[in-house]
């Protein structure tokens, strides 16, 4: 997977991409992120990404020139790569968005900043716009970061459990339960039993209804898409029944 990214501050990609797994990920060749400026494409003499908006009103809006140069550089000529502009209007990022996204070979970042991009940019730039949350960040960058993380992971290779991507929370619209590991009792605090029982049936379906207990107090929207049994449909209704243990 390609990403490229567009941004005026390169600088703050360093430290997530440098470290840990999305390290792994570049050192084997499973991904690969091009960092362009969009200031080295401003053609004036000062490098000017940004201007006053047309109508009056406070802030500056990115002009479209510089982004669009550096899109057509970065994307030289190549079609069908999807062009995401980061934007907190955009579409709200999901797991099924990030493994939507994973199925490309190459993407392309556009990473705002101020009060906006000028419009043209989403009207015949960008492919795609997403917001990875309803609040509001100084820029598009950390929204980049997590959308290359997110991505990143779902590549074949790049964890080394090949099947804890499809158990993640939200992969399965229900939300993880909880995790132990030794010391088996932690300052009085004891691991469930169960877990230690070597019955794998048996944790299996304590795994299985913490998840739905913690969707269920927690994220009781994600239950209507989630993949229910007649058995955790079951487990449910008594939970509805004497909400908290
Ligand atoms: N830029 C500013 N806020 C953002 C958000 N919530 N998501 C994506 N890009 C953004």
């Amino acid at each position: 997977m390609h990403f490229d990214v567009l941004t005026l501050f390169p600088a703050i990609f360093a430290g997530p991409l440098e470290e840990s797994i999305l390290k792994r990920a570049q050192e084997s060749g499973r991904l690969s992120v091009a960092l362009h400026n969009i200031r080295d494409y401003a053609t004036d003499k000062h490098h000017i990404t940004d201007d006053t908006p047309y109508g009056g009103g406070g802030g500056m809006v990115m002009k479209p020139g510089p982004i669009f140069a550096a899109a057509e550089a970065a994307l030289a000529g190549e079609s069908g790569a999807p062009v995401v502009l980061l934007t907190p209007q955009g579409r709200p990022f999901t797991q099924a968005i990030a493994a939507e996204l994973a199925h490309h070979r190459k993407i392309l970042l556009i990473c705002g900043r101020y009060e906006g991009v000028d419009e043209r940019v989403r009207q015949h730039l960008a492919s795609d716009e997403i917001s990875i949350g309803d609040y509001v960040l100084t820029g598009g960058e950390l929204a980049a970061l997590v959308i290359i993380d997110a991505v990143t992971r779902l590549l074949p290779g790049v964890l080394g459990d090949p099947g804890a991507a499809c158990e993640d929370s939200y992969a399965r619209n229900l939300l993880e339960g909880p995790h132990y590991t030794r010391p088996f009792e932690f300052r009085g605090w004891e691991a469930p039993e169960v877990l230690l029982s070597g019955d794998h049936a048996a944790v299996a379906r304590w795994r299985r209804e913490q998840a739905l207990r913690r969707t269920f107090e927690r994220r009781p929207d994600l239950l209507k898409q989630a993949d229910l049994t007649r058995q955790d449909r079951e487990f449910l209704a008594q939970l509805i029944q004497i909400p908290k243990s």
